[in-house]
């Protein structure tokens, strides 16, 4: 990022243009506010909110997953620390996005799952989280449909195009909604285990997605069963407890058949992983994402719902 940015300085360049997966837009947004001064991008850390105006910024995703061609947000990790900022304001929101799902075609599997993971939990945060409205709202449940039909299809082949075409909406929609209402548990967690493990980021979201889930179904139940619903996996004649029992079912199914491995699968060793606890709850909450839970987990509790992902 800094070569980019001394490239910003030496050139005279009008915009920055960002090809790629998230953390390719997410570096074109940061380079693109850096540009602007010579403040570090610490300083811009949540729950700090930069709407000042930066570079115009293109983004053309190459995968379908992350939507950051189309939120207010970046993830830059500080790599004196290894923590994963969350940065977030209007300075962050590209001017224009390209998004085209033939760019998606012949992802290999690993990649199609973990960014799919990924939508499919931004569509369900913007859903259940706090800041949740009706243009949100409607975001969110159309892109839970789209992506839960297609995900698997996805996986299975990558060259599945009206799947790729299915999964792309999705995912921008599910961007969409999130940028406008708010990620909640599973992302709070799921930054500290990529930043200290090197966990994919949609990886580490499915590998925490059942188990937030079913901790933080409690605090909204009726929202949760209609994700269910959304997904297709309940129907509305059902009560909400059977619909959100469902919805857990589904997500541990889907695990399994996108073959998400547990942190210990992963190689993650358990003592690292217990002395790092406090420190990743610490960045998690500092993060701003659980505080739009209802219920903001405790320390203990963290550990409990990270180490519950056995295997
Ligand atoms: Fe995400």
């Amino acid at each position: 990022m800094r070569r980019a940015t001394r490239m910003l300085d030496d050139g005279d360049a009008d915009c920055v243009v960002g090809i790629g997966g998230g953390s390719s837009m997410d570096t074109a947004k940061a380079v693109a506010l850096l540009g602007t001064g010579d403040t570090e991008m610490r300083a811009y850390k949540a729950p700090v909110t930069t709407d000042v105006p930066a570079l115009p910024v293109v983004a053309v995703p190459t995968t379908a997953g992350s939507g950051s061609e189309c939120t207010r947000f970046t993830i830059i990790t500080d790599s004196e620390t290894d923590e994963k900022m969350l940065c977030g304001g209007l300075a962050f929101l590209p001017q224009t996005a390209l998004v085209d799902y033939e760019l998606t075609v012949g992802m290999p599997p690993r990649l199609t799952a973990d960014t799919g993971v990924d939508a499919l939990v931004h569509a369900i945060e913007a859903y259940v989280s706090v800041k949740a409205n009706p243009f949100t709202d409607t975001l969110a449940l159309a892109a839970m449909r789209t992506i839960s039909a297609n995900l698997r299809t996805a996986y299975a082949d990558s060259s599945a195009r009206a799947a790729r075409e299915a999964m792309t909406l999705g995912a921008t929609q599910a961007g969409l909604a999130f940028s406008n209402s708010s990620v909640a548990l599973v992302h709070g967690m799921s930054r500290p285990i990529g930043a200290h493990f090197g966990v994919a980021h949609g990886l580490s979201n499915a590998m925490l997605m059942p188990a937030v889930t079913g901790f933080s179904i409690p605090d909204a139940p009726v929202r949760y069963a209609d994700c269910a619903r959304a997904m297709g996996i309940a129907d509305s004649s059902e009560t909400h407890d059977s619909a959100t029992a469902r919805l857990v079912d589904e997500l541990h199914r889907l695990n399994r058949d996108l073959a998400v491995p547990s942190p210990r699968e992963y190689g993650i060793d358990e003592q690292r992983w217990h002395e790092l606890v406090p420190l990743m709850a610490a960045q998690a909450r500092d993060s701003g994402s659980p505080a739009n839970n209802p219920r903001v987990p405790a320390t203990a509790e963290i550990e409990d719902l990270h180490w519950s992902l056995g295997g």
